[in-house]
């Protein structure tokens, strides 16, 4: 193992390689700040040396700082980035970074602490704290507008978006575009700079300027940003440190980045971002499946199915260059499900956001076929027929007959037992559930849902498919509704409760998008159109427990032909070619109405209350599942949660809410409703013993 700094002299150049994979993240802990520290002072010291050079040992400079380290406590007389540029600001020997792969945050600001930038084509530069709800906070704020200009750099801190080598370089971040051996050209780079005498070239002597009227250029980013970020502090908190590199002097702008950067890490929303990063990374890996696990080639797919999620899915694999058959009952059914997918690429295209030629490309990748003998060389095949148990199975005996040996035979059943249609077939270790979501050439999750008998490296190639396909891929096990909408479905019981008990379907609305929700529940419901739930319930009726509290709510406004936004109306109104909900007297007539068939006395709601109920019935049902294996951990059902059902990043997930909550806090309010709202609100076995324990979902 190399020493996670390495300093050596070459020629004239002192090169300081920063040696800790995956990404070189700047540990405090394990010394490399210190060592870049100590190597810089050894090189000043030394009269060999003209040039510094530092660079990455690995595929990249520097992915950062570490982020495990936050919120841990100090480590106490070890070197950190801020010691480190602040004594780079103090030496008199040029320094040269040498930028690869992703360049980020600290990463960035460490190479903004030398003089001279170089970088390989194919890097990804940029200030991504903002994501993580923070700010950059080694001077990055300060830096970055006196090399590139105000707007700019507001740009690129408040959005985190990384930028490429090329466009750095027009920027003005990078100085010079190196090709060839990174090492070798870096090295002649910095022999060159010294050769010709360049001198230091301090960024943090430069001024940060606005073209034109400084306040009224923060006054209207302000204002833009509180409109787009809402729930988010740290884009205004980035503003404001851009706004004290022009208007204060360097150093003092730095002690107010340092202030605001304290104040960041600590709430509750960059807890919350923090822990989605490290979430999703977690969700790649699984218990008995090792990361080494072999997987299967997919360089060909087929589909079964074109309507709304057939037509989707085959999109996912076309955009990748994976080529695939479609397989439909007709021909017209075909050309129908053809047709959507042309005229969805075709309105991308339209917006600029995809070329004629790609578009063609990917209609050409796509063959519609009519026979299951087209199927036979497809490496995987996922059906998309009707939710039926006897159509799938049929589909499935059909493929156990003509796909090749090691195909991969996948359902996108959103609540069918993935045995049992695994059963029909000589190949059970074969069959996996692939869960997409609506729209599924949009929506990022893919719940990856395993039979008893899924082969453990059909499962290694889903969750890898996933990343080729751009998706988001979250291991779960078979239940009614696997996790998502197992959970979904309480979610939306409560909600129902609510609306029996004295709420509002806009007082709910309000609520839940007050507490990040892009839309509240019945907006949710208009926009999905009430008429397949209505038509599950009533197949349910007959074993549904006519114990269990029910409300009919729902049913009745079905019953009144309200399926939601395509027949303009629902919960709300809506009037013609306008989606904007319109509160409806009728519905709340209906409401009370059906408050005192269910003898329900009404009474005012809080909005606290209403969240706290919609919140808690998820949280219940994620205990549950975990309980029962389905999930594997708490932070995959928040992925679930971020990913398939816009659940406000900033609060992390449900179950990582119900952490920062405090489990006691929660228990103790279930406790509450289960003594006045009956069996629903049973507390989760495993919620009650984390919350005695003290423990913690996360
Ligand atoms: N600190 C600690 N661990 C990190 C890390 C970081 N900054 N960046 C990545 N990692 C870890 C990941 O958790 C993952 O760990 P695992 O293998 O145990 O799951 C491993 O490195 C590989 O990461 P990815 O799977 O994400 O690798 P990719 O190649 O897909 O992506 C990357 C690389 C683009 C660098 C991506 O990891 C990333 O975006 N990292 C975060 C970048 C970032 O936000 N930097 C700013 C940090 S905050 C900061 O610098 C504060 C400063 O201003 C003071
Ligand atoms: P859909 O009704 O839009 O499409 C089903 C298609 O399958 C139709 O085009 C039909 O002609 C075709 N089909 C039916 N039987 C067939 C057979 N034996 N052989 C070949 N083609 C056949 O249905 P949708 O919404 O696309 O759902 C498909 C599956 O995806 C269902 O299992 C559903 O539960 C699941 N799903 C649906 C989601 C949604 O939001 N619509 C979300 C996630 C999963």
């Amino acid at each position: 193992m190399p020493n996670i700094v390495e300093y050596q002299v070459q020629g004239h150049v002192g090169v300081i390689t920063l040696n800790n994979p995956p990404v070189n993240a700047l540990s405090v802990g394990k010394g490399l700040l210190q060592g870049i520290l100590d190597a810089l002072k050894e090189g000043d010291h030394d009269p060999n040396v003209r040039v510094f050079l530092l660079i990455g040992g690995g595929r990249n400079f520097s992915g950062g700082a570490d982020i495990t380290e936050f919120g841990k406590p100090p480590f106490p007389g070890m070197a950190t980035l801020r010691d480190v540029l602040t004594y780079m600001d103090t030496v008199t020997k040029p320094m040269v970074a040498a930028i690869a792969g992703p360049t980020m945050g600290g990463g960035l600001e460490l190479a903004m602490g030398t003089h001279y930038r170089c970088a390989i084509t194919g890097a990804q530069i940029g200030l991504p704290e903002v994501k993580l709800g923070i700010l950059p906070g080694a001077a990055g704020t300060q830096r970055l507008p006196r090399l590139i200009g105000v707007e700019k750099a507001v740009e690129m801190i408040t959005t985190g978006e990384p930028v490429s080598t090329e466009r750095a370089h027009e920027l003005g971040i990078v100085d010079e575009i190196v090709t060839g051996d990174l090492r070798a050209a870096a090295i002649a780079y910095a022999n060159k700079i010294s050769k010709e005498g360049r001198p230091v070239r301090r960024a943090s002597a430069l001024t940060a300027k606005v073209e034109g009227d400084a306040d009224a250029f923060f006054a209207a980013a302000r204002e833009r940003i509180t409109r787009e970020f809402r729930g988010y502090p740290a884009p205004l908190e980035c503003l404001a440190c851009v706004e004290a590199a022009v208007k204060k002097p360097f150093p003092e702008g730095i002690k107010f980045e340092r202030e605001r950067f304290e104040h960041l890490v600590r709430t509750t929303e960059s807890q919350s971002l923090r822990h989605a990063f490290f979430a999703e990374r977690a969700a790649n890996k699984i218990k008995d499946v090792p990361e080494d696990t072999p997987t299967r080639e997919i360089k060909s797919a087929a589909v079964i199915g074109a309507g709304t999620m057939g037509g989707g899915i085959a999109m996912n694999f076309v955009n990748v260059g994976i080529p695939v058959k479609v397989l439909e009952a007709s021909q017209e059914r075909l050309d129908k499900g053809f047709d959507i997918i042309r005229r969805n690429y075709a309105a991308t295209v339209a917006k600029g956001r995809l070329t004629q030629e790609a578009m063609d490309k990917r209609m050409g990748l796509l063959q519609g076929v009519q026979s299951y003998d087209d199927l036979a060389d497809a490496d995987i095949i996922i059906e998309a027929v009707f939710e039926e148990m006897d159509v799938k199975k049929e589909v499935f005996r059909k493929l156990d007959a003509v796909a090749k040996k090691g195909a991969i035979l996948a359902t996108n059943t959103s609540t069918l037992d993935i045995d049992q249609i695994a059963a029909v077939t000589s190949r059970p270790g074969d069959v996996i559930g692939l869960h997409f979501f609506s729209p599924a050439n949009v929506m990022k999750l893919l719940e990856i849902v395993r039979g008893a008998k899924t082969a453990h490296d059909v499962i290694a190639t889903s969750m890898k498919l996933s990343r080729t396909i751009k998706k988001v891929g979250v291991l779960v096990g078979v239940c009614d509704g696997f996790v998502g909408n197992r959970m979904v479905h309480a979610y939306f019981r409560e909600a129902g409760f609510l609306l029996e008990e004295g709420a509002t379907p806009q007082q709910v609305d309000k609520a839940m998008e007050a507490f990040g929700f892009a839309m509240g529940p019945f907006r949710v419901s208009d926009l999905a159109g009430l008429d397949i739930g209505w038509a599950i319930r009533k197949r349910q009726a007959a074993t549904r427990d006519p114990s269990q509290r029910y409300s009919k709510i729902g049913d009745l406004i079905c019953e009144r032909g309200r399926f939601g936004q395509k027949t303009g109306a629902g919960y709300y109104k809506y009037e013609a070619g306008n989606r904007k909900p319109i509160p409806d007297p009728e519905i709340e007539a209906l409401i009370v109405q059906a408050s005192k068939d269910a003898g329900i006395e009404r009474r005012e709601i809080s909005d606290e209350e209403i969240v706290a109920r919609c919140m808690y019935q998820l949280v219940n049902v994620g205990a549950q599942l975990l309980d029962e294996g389905i999930a594997q951990r708490a932070s995959d059902i928040d992925i679930v949660y971020l990913y398939g059902y816009g659940f406000p990043r900033f609060r992390g997930g449900p179950m990582f809410y119900a952490d920062t909550v405090g489990l006691p806090k929660v228990l103790e309010t279930m406790r509450e409703y289960h003594a006045r709202l009956g069996e629903f609100w049973k507390p989760a076995a495993l919620l009650e013993k984390l919350a005695t324990e003290g423990g913690r979902f996360n």
